[in-house]
């Protein structure tokens, strides 16, 4: 063999090599976990053939603890890029076969530098995160290694978009990579995500819990709002990935891909015409709603089980992507309180950083009383929702199908809040407040000197609800501009959109402003 070709046998041998991460061994142990590999996660995650791989020979240059007699060749992260349907995107998966998955100093420069190439290059970065944290035996060397993720993280934040996947361990402050990022997607049963372990956490406040109790998937995406998506498995946590990312752009100058449209933008959706309830107080579901009117009913809900008050996800409009922000009359009447409101405010900030347009579907009650949700600073809360909304620039369409009361008619992108086209059903009420609460204020004294106070009452309330609960009173001032048939509304909102196209509306120019988080 001449030199140069053992020279290549050479390199093939060491790529081989490095291609078994902490070897055949560690690779069935973590089949036997039911967990793919990092080379086998990317494989499911890119377009077959497409992965480019950076790093292959980067080795940890620790020798605290004998470490220098234990390295492998690309030191717990398979980073570079490839693509998802043609488009680029940069990745990081970490590799629990060696060192589970721990950083290190090398580990982190690994994954910095894709970071660092996804911004010049303006394309995304998806992070599959399975790691044991801190590499405990590089010390301080880890935890700057981490500072500088998520350092590159916030830089990031709002100029290429992020998405992480936890399909295994993420604990301690490694949870605050996948948090900076946009979206994060658990895969059930593998993965869990907390601040402080099951030990730590019997240790300072004596309570017993699991792993999965404390920070599982179906925690983080029920009751902390953490994980924006829990996914059956490992490889469904993949496709929800690359479903997501078919919606989005590549990065905040660029617009969302533009899917050919099967479905007739004028088709009439008669059922919408009887969807609202005789009765005020009775619910409809507005899933039914939303895929009524999108293309193919086709609808990729965020945050699902994770205050249900509200829905936001992903839909598309003649092609084009948007995101649906709409009230859930099916779920505490569609009120709004203080979990449904971050959940919104985070979701309309993310479309309005990256150019997609936001479609409203309003039926809101009001806000949430209570002393529950007042201690929880629900002010603060629905402030964000009303910031995130009047800070939009992105072309804002709002369809009100029936309640919109009080301040959250006006959170709920109003015409003030530079909605650009508001529409209503014509079984919309916009009022101050319902016709019950509205009569038991102005007409208490009257009805109590009143010989049938029920009657005084029921007489002034249908008078307020002909005055006020309906669309044409905020018509009649131009807050509506147009009361529309709810059959034809897929069609309005369509025409609106393309309308909207050339929208261009610049916020003052300022250091940032200052959200009330
Ligand atoms: C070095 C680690 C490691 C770590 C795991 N390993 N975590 N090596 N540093 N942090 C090694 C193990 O020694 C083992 O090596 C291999 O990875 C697989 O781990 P197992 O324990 O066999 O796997 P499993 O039973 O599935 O348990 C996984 C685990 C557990 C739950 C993650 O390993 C664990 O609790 N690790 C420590 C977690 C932790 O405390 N991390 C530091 C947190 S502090 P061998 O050679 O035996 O195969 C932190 C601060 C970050 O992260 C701050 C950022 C701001």
């Amino acid at each position: 063999m001449s030199t140069q070709l053992a020279k290549v046998q050479e390199l093939i041998d060491l790529r081989t090599e490095a291609r078994l991460g902490g070897g055949q061994k560690a690779i069935d142990k973590q089949h036997e976990r039911g967990k793919y590999t990092a080379r086998e996660r990317i494989a499911q995650l890119l377009d077959e053939g497409s992965f480019e791989e950076l790093d292959m020979f980067v080795r940890h240059r620790c020798t605290n603890f004998g470490q220098e007699k234990k390295s492998y060749p690309g030191d717990g992260v398979v980073t570079g890029y490839g693509t998802i349907d043609g488009r680029l995107v940069y990745v990081f998966a970490q590799d629990f076969t060696v060192f589970g998955g721990s950083l290190s100093e090398t580990m982190a420069l690994k994954i910095c530098k894709v970071m660092d190439m996804a911004m010049k290059m303006g394309a995304p970065v998806i992070g599959l995160n399975d790691s044991g944290g801190a590499r405990i035996q590089e010390g301080i060397n880890a935890l700057a290694g981490y500072a500088e993720i998520f350092q590159r993280n916030i830089m990031a934040s709002g100029v290429i978009p992020q998405i992480s996947a936890i399909l295994g361990p993420c604990a301690g402050g490694a949870v605050y990579s996948p948090a900076l990022t946009d979206f994060t997607v658990m895969a059930k049963g593998i993965s869990y995500m907390f601040l402080t372990g099951p030990k730590v956490v019997k240790t300072v406040t004596g309570e017993d819990v699991t792993q999965e109790a404390l920070g599982g998937a179906d925690v983080h995406s029920t009751k902390s709002g953490v994980a924006h998506f829990a996914a059956e498995d490992g490889e469904d946590a993949i496709r929800i990935v690359r479903k997501l990312f078919s919606y989005i752009p590549q990065n905040n100058l660029e617009e969302a891909p533009l899917v050919e449209c099967t479905d007739p933008i004028d088709r009439l959706e008669d059922s919408l015409n009887e969807i609202i309830p005789e009765s005020a107080n009775k619910a409809y579901d507005m899933y039914e709603v939303i895929g009524a009117i999108v293309d193919n009913g086709e609808f990729l809900e965020v945050q699902r089980n994770y205050a249900r008050n509200i829905i936001i996800g992903f839909a598309r409009f003649n092609g084009q992507s948007v995101g649906i922000v709409a009230n859930q009359p099916k779920y505490l009447a569609g009120v709004l309180d203080s979990n449904a409101s971050r959940k919104a405010a985070r979701f309309v900030r993310f479309c309005d950083a990256f150019n997609i347009p936001l479609v409203s579907l309003v039926d809101v009650p009001g806000f949430l009383p209570g002393t529950g949700q007042e201690y929880n600073g629900v002010i603060l809360h629905g402030a964000k929702l009303l910031y995130a909304y009047g800070e939009a620039t992105v072309p804002k369409v709002t369809v009100t199908l029936r309640k919109s009361y009080g301040g959250s008619h006006i959170v709920m992108s109003c015409k003030q809040l530079r909605g650009d086209m508001n529409y209503a059903w014509p079984s919309a009420e916009i009022a101050v407040m319902g016709g019950a609460g509205a009569v038991e204020v102005l007409y208490a004294k009257e009805a109590k000197a009143a010989e049938d106070p029920k009657a005084v009452l029921a007489e002034k309330e249908a008078e307020y609800n002909k005055l006020f609960c309906n669309p044409y009173n905020a018509a009649k001032y131009g807050y509506i501009d147009d009361v529309i048939e709810p059959r034809n509304t897929r069609f309005r909102i369509i025409r609106a959109l393309q309308q909207l196209a050339t929208k261009r509306v610049q916020n003052p120019a300022k250091k940032h402003g200052n959200i009330p988080l």
